[in-house]
């Protein structure tokens, strides 16, 4: 390495004479690169270019300065070299012009000083890099004492650097279980000679060099790469250290935090297996997880999802909103709104109506700078490809959630908190949530091996395939391309927040998210009252975390507030979103899938004991959480009366929508 260098010199006379000649011939036979400075300037410029290894500045013109005298008093040596040295000087050559002394000197330095630099430099390049391998090394002398080792090694091993250096690995202290088994297991490893050692290989080494052994654990290391940025880490390592000096009755609680910390389920409740009511487990297991009993045995790709782009509507002109549907229109701010009625008088396009009039409200159009038209154009490309023959996930449902999210971004803590953009994108997300929704669930899709499910590797597949398509079908015609006059960093961002928020709707996540939101918002909040005199406002614009969980948690609690709305309107989403699941269980029966929610089969099924596990499960908790922000006494109102609906039919054993006499 050090053999293919070609050293540089940097000559620094301010007049060129038989001195610097010397050198420069020197140079020119030793091999070296060699530059002329005449002032200081031009030196640095030319040092600052070339990074010269060797540097000789003249020093003879020196007034108060006898270079000569000075070096030649030994008696003053001491006193007189410090301040050069200080200086940055190294060394101090005599005057003296032959070629031959003004080599010997320049090789001096190179295989003395500068070699010795390099060698230094290289050594710390070598360390740094091994400091940030994510892979446990250590180095040892031959005969097993440590020498180094890295952070990733301290982090695994679960020592301090302190504690290791210096001694023999089968000499340490093993407080501790999975320490001591992978300590023994290392030095089993050592003396069997089993592990790759790389010996230093620099050519003059002998003998006394130590050995580099890297220990290649792969799935130790892949494990450390993958989790070493993530929080979790730390909290797992600070309660590694914790435990060091504690009493055992601590050290054992520890464990067993640490047993939950390490589970990657952190905010999924676990659910008993056996006593545990068939509705909820059936609505956890459709909804939240993906069914591995039966993964897809090639069934190839002859899914039933139904692609139905194509199937765009005739244009319905709109530019009259005939009276009726203006009139229905004029109560869309209200909770109660009746989304059926709409629906209705619609003609099943309840989107593009609802859409034209909150995106307006909004001032949606002002803010993409785009035409009506565009937007009108886009509501009916995104509402005909909802599917009408969902009996719940169809463009009413879009409506519904659209409804909801424009009621709670009127909320004065929602408006608050949240920026126009975020209030944009929570509109369209709401709009688009669903697109295309096949009328099966997930567990239903990876089951029966469909193309979706094969396409998102099983994972948030038709949240994932929603806001896709969504903006597949958005760009793909400038006729409805809502974003076209919009700049790059605008659509990046609004992009960005649609996405997260339609795939925020995935149930598999519904805990991870309530949770952060019930820690980030609720509970700063809470301190907050109590401790009033902060001023500090956590949920403020400043705060793009708590924008994005706020956002999470209202598109999440829009898309399932039926049990919120009133009684009438609560009974009707029921039916609907039974009839979807009894028609998944009854393909599942006809194709011999696994059927993921055994609960909603048509002839057996209680939908007020699914509803009631539904609220219990996923509601109560969500709501209480979402309505301490945005403060929503009338939805926390018609739940309990909903709840109590559903309480009455189930006590009298009723398993339908009504009690007879009411229908
Ligand atoms: C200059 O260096 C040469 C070669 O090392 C040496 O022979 C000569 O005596 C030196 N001259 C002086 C004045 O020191
Ligand atoms: C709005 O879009 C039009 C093109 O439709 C463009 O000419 C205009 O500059 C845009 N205005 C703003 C504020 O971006
Ligand atoms: C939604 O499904 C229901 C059946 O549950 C149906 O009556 C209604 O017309 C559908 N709505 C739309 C917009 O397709
Ligand atoms: C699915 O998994 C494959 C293989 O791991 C990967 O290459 C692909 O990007 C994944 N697709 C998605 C949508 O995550």
């Amino acid at each position: 390495m050090l053999c293919s260098l070609v050293f540089q010199v940097l000559l620094i006379f301010a007049k060129e004479d038989s001195q610097s000649d010397g050198f420069w011939w020197a140079c020119d036979r030793a091999g070296y690169r060699c530059n002329i400075a005449r002032t200081p300037e031009s030196a640095l410029e030319c040092f600052l270019d070339k990074h010269h290894e060797i540097i000789v500045i003249d020093h003879r013109q020196t007034r108060n300065f006898d270079a000569e005298s000075v070096c030649r008093s030994d008696d003053h040596e001491e006193a007189s070299v410090l301040p050069l040295l200080h200086a940055g000087f190294n060394r101090r050559f005599m005057e003296n012009s032959s070629i031959i002394a003004c080599y010997n000197e320049l090789i001096q330095i190179e295989h003395g000083e500068v070699r010795s630099q390099f060698k230094l430099r290289a050594c710390n390049s070598v360390f740094t890099a091994l400091d940030h391998c994510h892979e446990a090394i250590e180095i040892t002398s031959d005969d097993h004492v440590i020498q180094y080792v890295n952070p990733a090694f301290e982090r695994m091993m679960g020592y301090h650097k302190g504690e290791l250096l210096g001694k023999e690995l089968a000499d340490l202290p093993k407080s501790d279980k999975n320490r001591a088994d992978l300590l023994d297991t290392i030095n089993t490893c050592i003396k069997k000679g089993k592990i790759h050692k790389i010996h230093r290989d620099s050519g003059d080494n002998s003998q006394t060099a130590p050995s580099l052994q890297n220990r290649r654990y792969p799935s130790m290391a892949r494990i450390h790469s993958m989790t070493i940025e993530a929080p979790i880490t730390k909290v797992i390592n600070i309660i590694n250290a914790a435990q060091e000096n504690s009493p055992v009755t601590v050290a054992e609680a520890l464990d067993r935090v640490l047993e939950i910390l390490r589970t990657t389920e952190l905010y999924s409740p676990q659910l008993g297996t056996k006593d545990e009511d068939p509705h909820t487990s059936d609505l956890v297991g459709g909804l939240m997880t993906v069914s591995d009993e039966e993964k897809p045995e090639c069934r190839g790709t002859t899914s039933n999802v139904h692609q139905s782009h194509s199937h765009l509507a005739m244009p319905i002109t709109i530019n009259d909103v005939p009276p009726s549907i203006a009139q229905l229109l004029d109560n869309e701010e209200s909770w109660d709104f009746n989304i059926f009625e709409l629906e209705a008088v619609t003609h099943k396009r309840p989107l593009v109506y609802l859409g034209l009039k909150v995106f307006s409200r909004f001032g949606v159009c002002e803010f993409l700078n785009c035409s009506e038209t565009t937007l009108r154009a886009w509501l009916q490309v995104i509402e005909a490809n909802y599917h009408s023959s969902n009996a719940y996930h169809n463009s009413t449902h879009a409506a519904d959630v659209l409804h909801a999210t424009a009621f709670f971004l009127g909320k004065e803590r929602v408006k608050g908190s949240l920026d126009q953009l975020d209030e944009v994108a929570a509109l369209i997300a709401a709009t688009v949530h669903d697109v295309d929704h096949p009328g099966r669930t997930n567990s239903f899709l990876c089951n029966a091996g469909s193309e979706l499910a094969v396409l998102y590797n099983d994972t948030a597949v038709l949240e994932s395939h929603h806001t896709a398509l969504a903006f597949q079908l958005t760009v793909k015609d400038t006729k409805c391309n809502i974003f076209k006059n919009i700049d790059r960093n605008h659509y990046r961002t609004l992009r960005q927040a649609i996405i997260d928020m339609v795939l925020a709707t995935e149930m598999t996540k519904h805990f991870e998210h309530v949770n952060k939101f019930v820690n980030s918002i609720n509970k700063p909040m809470a301190a907050e009252v109590e401790g009033s005199d902060c001023e500090c406002n956590p949920t403020g614009k400043n705060f793009p975390e708590n924008q994005i969980l706020i956002k999470r948690m209202m598109i999440k609690c829009a898309d399932v507030a039926n049990p919120c709305r009133p009684l009438d309107l609560c009974i009707e989403w029921a039916g609907r979103i039974s009839e979807e699941y009894f028609a998944q269980t009854d393909e599942e029966k006809r194709q011999g899938l696994p059927v993921v929610m055994p609960v909603f089969d048509r002839n057996t099924c209680s939908i007020p004991k699914s509803q009631i596990s539904f609220i219990d499960y996923f509601i109560t908790d969500m709501f209480d959480a979402w309505d301490a922000f945005a403060h929503l006494p009338a939805l926390m109102q018609h739940l309990a009366d909903n709840y109590k609906h559903w309480k009455t039919l189930d006590d009298l054993k009723c398993k339908s929508l009504r009690l007879p006499s009411d229908s």
